[in-house]
């Protein structure tokens, strides 16, 4: 156990598996109380039942959660607070992978994307801060990826919709900012992660998916995939003190991918 998340209250979206389920670990590792949010209720719940029997009862909370809709917000947000008392970290975590090249991807399909990656950072912004005002100092972390910096030719919904939630992290830190509150917005920005987000790119290849896998990470400089725990230690430095004077920043996650 480490303590440099001592006495923080976390909400993490997507927190059911994958960098969610990672974060929200490493969260609780460090001292914080987290409540874990994901549309997959249940797969929510068994990580944060396994959190409590690794580092005992009441570090983490569960709620069945849909970032796209206004109403589950609300009572994500109030669930948080009955189990908690208070919210001072947000972590925009829940994200797809939108799939279909500019040719292929439907319209649904685009405004599923950005329901998802960018209406519900949106939302979870908008509606947290009346709770996190009341828990200054406050961090809102946003998952975007390294894919809303550089584009890619086959993935025009997930470009765009990762940095629109790169550029609304920069406008709410100015806001909060502006009001005088201490309260930060960053956004992370991994490249291939190992997590089942890249399942997706089996559907689009009838190559195993450990060879995609390895394709993936030879475009990487450092010629390996990112592991959750290496995203969660950098969401742990932007929810703790020691972040304190970063705010509209971007963390680039990525194996040197953005260095070429
Ligand atoms: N893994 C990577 O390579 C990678 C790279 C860059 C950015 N990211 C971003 O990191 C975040 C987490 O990705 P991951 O790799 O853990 O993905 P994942 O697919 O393993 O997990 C995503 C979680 O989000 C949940 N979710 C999906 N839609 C939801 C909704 N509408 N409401 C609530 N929950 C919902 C899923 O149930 C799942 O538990 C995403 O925003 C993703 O875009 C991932």
């Amino acid at each position: 156990m480490g303590n440099r998340l001592a006495g923080k209250r976390a909400l993490v979206t997507g927190a059911a598996q994958g960098l969610g389920a990672a974060i929200s670990r490493g969260f609780v590792r460090e001292g914080a109380q987290v409540m874990l949010t994901d549309m997959n209720a249940a797969g929510a719940q068994a990580t944060a039942d396994a959190l409590n029997d690794e580092f005992g009862a009441r570090s983490a909370f569960a709620c069945g959660h849909d970032v796209t809709s206004e109403e589950a917000w609300q009572a994500a947000l109030a669930a948080a607070q009955d189990a908690m008392g208070g919210l001072s970290v947000l972590v925009n975590n829940a994200g797809i992978g939108g799939e279909g090249d500019i040719e292929t991807c439907t319209l649904t399909e685009w405004r599923r994307t950005f329901a998802v990656n960018s209406d519900g950072v949106f939302l979870g912004c908008k509606y947290a801060l009346a709770h996190m005002k009341d828990s200054q100092p406050g961090s809102i972390i946003n998952l975007s990826s390294i894919a809303g910096l550089i584009a890619s030719h086959a993935m025009p919904a997930y470009n765009a919709s990762k940095a629109a939630c790169w550029m609304l992290t920069k406008s709410v830190a100015l806001y909060c900012a502006r009001q005088g509150w201490d309260i930060r917005c960053n956004s992370i920005h991994p490249t291939f992660v190992d997590t089942p987000i890249l399942d997706g790119f089996g559907k689009v290849s009838s190559a195993p998916i450990e060879v995609i896998k390895g394709k993936l990470a030879r475009q990487i400089p450092l010629g390996r995939l990112g592991v959750p725990d290496e995203i969660a230690n950098g969401a742990i430095y932007l929810a703790s003190d020691e972040s304190r004077f970063m705010t509209g920043a971007e963390l680039k996650l990525d194996g040197g991918i953005s260095a070429m």
